[in-house]
């Protein structure tokens, strides 16, 4: 995605919920929601995801595509210190953000935990392609690495947060061959969420073998997409 690699005069923004997100003018694309960037990656992936997850299975192994800013791995490691149970959070980026920049962002006065400031800093600090404790129940392994070139393990992942830019502005990482890719790490009785709601998305999903859920959405979208694998 060359205009993802110069993602250059990436700026920081304030969503309506206070919290802040990336706006990458190349693109003419933000991180998250305009509407609410923490509000947004509760509702999607922590609510609808992960611990929709927590009624399946024990100790969810997460994939997500896009560590970005890192919020959602932060409300990750904030849900399993919350429920206390163990997560192991594998995820993926091309084009990571700046230190200087990440470290800006205001995600952990959002969180309770006295540690949040620590996690969010390990978050972007630790090493990749190895795994690292961010607390004693977030295990995180980052890949920097493009996912069309990433070798997924199969039958893995017991839920996927697919936060990849907009099918309008990423379209490669939306086609079916991905998303065969991403549906063969599912383990069973594994979760997908996202943001985006488009029927095609929908269809091919369903053509994958999951059943597709159409969700109301964080404030500001209507709808979000949860898919089941059996
Ligand atoms: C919508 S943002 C992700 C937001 C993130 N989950 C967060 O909590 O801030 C999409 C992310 O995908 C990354 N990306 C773009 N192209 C990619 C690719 N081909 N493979 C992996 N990651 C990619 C971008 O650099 C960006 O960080």
């Amino acid at each position: 995605m060359a205009e993802a690699e110069n993602k250059g005069n990436i700026r920081l923004i304030i969503t309506d919920d206070g919290s802040h997100s990336l706006f990458v003018p190349a693109l003419n694309e933000t991180y998250h929601s305009f509407h609410g960037a923490l509000q947004e990656s509760r509702h999607v992936f922590i609510k609808m995801g992960l611990e929709y997850a927590l009624n399946q299975k024990a100790s969810p192994h997460v994939l997500e595509v896009g560590l970005g800013t890192g919020l959602n791995a932060l409300l990750a490691a904030e849900c399993a210190e919350t429920y206390k149970i163990s997560v192991h959070f594998t995820s993926i980026e091309a084009f990571p953000v700046d230190y200087s920049l990440a470290a800006s962002l205001n995600y952990p006065k959002f969180i309770a935990h006295p540690d949040a400031e620590q996690w969010f800093e390990d978050i972007h600090r630790s090493d990749w392609h190895v795994d690292r404790p961010i607390h004693s129940l977030f295990t995180l392994k980052k890949l920097h690495t493009k996912l069309e070139d990433c070798q997924l393990p199969s039958s893995q992942f017991d839920v996927v947060f697919f936060d990849a830019f907009a099918p309008s502005k990423q379209a490669e990482l939306w086609g079916m061959e991905i998303l065969t890719r991403i549906v063969e790490s599912m383990a069973s009785q594994s979760v997908f969420v996202t943001y985006c709601a488009k029927g095609q998305l929908k269809r091919d999903l369903k053509a994958l073998g999951l059943q597709v859920e159409t969700l109301p959405g964080p404030p500001g979208k209507k709808e979000m997409v949860r898919a089941l694998k059996f």
